[in-house]
């Protein structure tokens, strides 16, 4: 996985991958599947704003768009949820959301990284 060199950020995108994974797991039961959805969107939630709140500390200069992208990952999860309540995820949504989070780490978090070794 791509790292950002942030020792806090980098944990927490690897800890995000395996409940991702654990979730993709279709033979979880829907209540242990529900506890860990939870679990999990509680958890991103507060990566994001960790990262929101490290990118203001470094006045990072494209914030504005990131925090835009962090909506869309909170959006994204939420309709798994809404999926999840109706009935299971499918596999399917469950790997794009993956693919999603981790074109964000390498794309997104990645700059902030490089414009904090650059300007710091
Ligand atoms: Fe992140
Ligand atoms: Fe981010």
């Amino acid at each position: 996985m791509f790292q950002t060199g942030n020792e806090r950020i980098d944990n927490d995108h690897a800890r995000i991958i395996e409940l991702v994974n654990a979730l993709d797991d279709n033979g979880l039961p829907l209540d242990k599947r529900y506890n860990l959805f939870s679990y999990t969107a509680v958890y991103i939630e507060n990566h994001l704003s960790i990262e929101e709140d490290f990118m203001y500390t470094i006045g990072y200069p494209g914030i504005k768009e990131h925090l835009q992208e962090h909506r869309k990952l909170k959006v994204e999860f939420i309709e798994l949820l809404k999926e999840l309540v109706k009935d299971e995820p499918s596999t399917k949504s469950m790997k794009d959301f993956k693919m999603l989070f981790l074109h964000h780490i390498e794309h997104w978090d990645c700059n902030v990284a490089k414009w904090q070794s650059s300007n710091n």
